[in-house]
């Protein structure tokens, strides 16, 4: 639970110890690149994949959140496509973590209105948690609070070349003209784009690089980085993450007037 957290009557929280997060200027959506579970682990003597286990509780915590401040998309960035060559077992914790993730979390998803997605080459995942994933992304597919998006196998250069494959294809067969691709034509077939461009992305563990995350949608993202390791990022540390951002000033590329 939260503390020291006023909540407006909107159901919006305003207050986290002395940050005032004001409830109209929040980013709409938000991706988090979840950094440091394995330094986590190691800082305890433990394997790297009970750091992704206390890196899930985080997700649980974070998502629930997001909801309760009207994020209205969220996209966590759950496992690369480079992830793929970790050690075998630590894949497979990750892929069994995801599994579990997805059944303790049903009812809580569907009991919010939460819709659940997922982009990445899905495909390459175990049968098990494909089942599940879909299953759930099935049955969530009418919740209107927050849409969750799991970048699973996921990679921003991937997705912009299978875009520009299937663009090819279309020009190929006649049925579209070069001059026809745009930003519009190449973000329809961009599927991270499905939930607009990201606002805010933050990332934990502190490197300070996207590492093919979302790369087409973050042209005017505000970044946002901090040192905590995924499993210690906490409320706080989210309420931080939107208080930097609604301090700053978005300019798209425009000289604005400050007057
Ligand atoms: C990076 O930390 C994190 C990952 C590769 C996976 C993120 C997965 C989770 C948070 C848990 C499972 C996800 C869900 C949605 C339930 P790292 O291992 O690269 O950390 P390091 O830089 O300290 O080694």
């Amino acid at each position: 639970m939260l503390e020291n957290t006023a909540i407006s009557p909107q159901g919006r929280p305003v207050l986290q110890g002395e940050t005032l997060i004001e409830a109209r200027n929040l980013p709409r959506h938000v991706g988090i690149i979840m950094d440091g579970n394995g330094r986590w682990a190691a800082q305890r003597g433990m394997p790297r994949p009970e750091g992704h286990r206390a890196g899930s509780r985080s997700v649980r915590r974070i998502v629930r959140l997001a909801r309760r401040i009207g994020i209205e998309a969220l996209t966590l960035y759950a496992f690369s496509f480079q992830n793929w060559h970790r050690p075998d077992d630590e894949v497979s914790a990750l892929m069994a973590l995801l599994h579990d993730y997805l059944l303790s979390e049903r009812r809580e998803i569907l009991d919010n209105d939460i819709r659940l997605a997922a982009v990445g080459n899905i495909d390459k995942l175990p049968e098990w948690v494909r089942f599940a994933l879909d299953e759930l992304c099935k049955t969530s597919a009418s919740g209107d609070r927050m849409t969750l998006t799991l970048a699973l196998s996921y990679g921003g250069q991937e997705e912009i070349v299978a875009a520009a494959r299937r663009l090819a294809a279309e020009v190929a067969a006649g049925r579209m003209r070069p001059e026809d691709i745009d930003l519009g034509a190449l973000s329809a077939n961009i599927p991270s784009m499905r939930v607009g461009e990201p606002d805010l992305i933050i990332r934990t563990g502190g490197e300070t690089r996207l590492s093919n995350f979302l790369l087409f949608g973050s042209a005017y993202a505000e970044l946002y980085f901090c040192d905590r390791l995924w499993p210690d990022f906490t409320e706080k540390d989210l309420f931080a993450a939107i208080d930097s951002y609604q301090r700053r000033q978005r300019r798209f590329g425009l000289v604005l007037d400050d007057g």
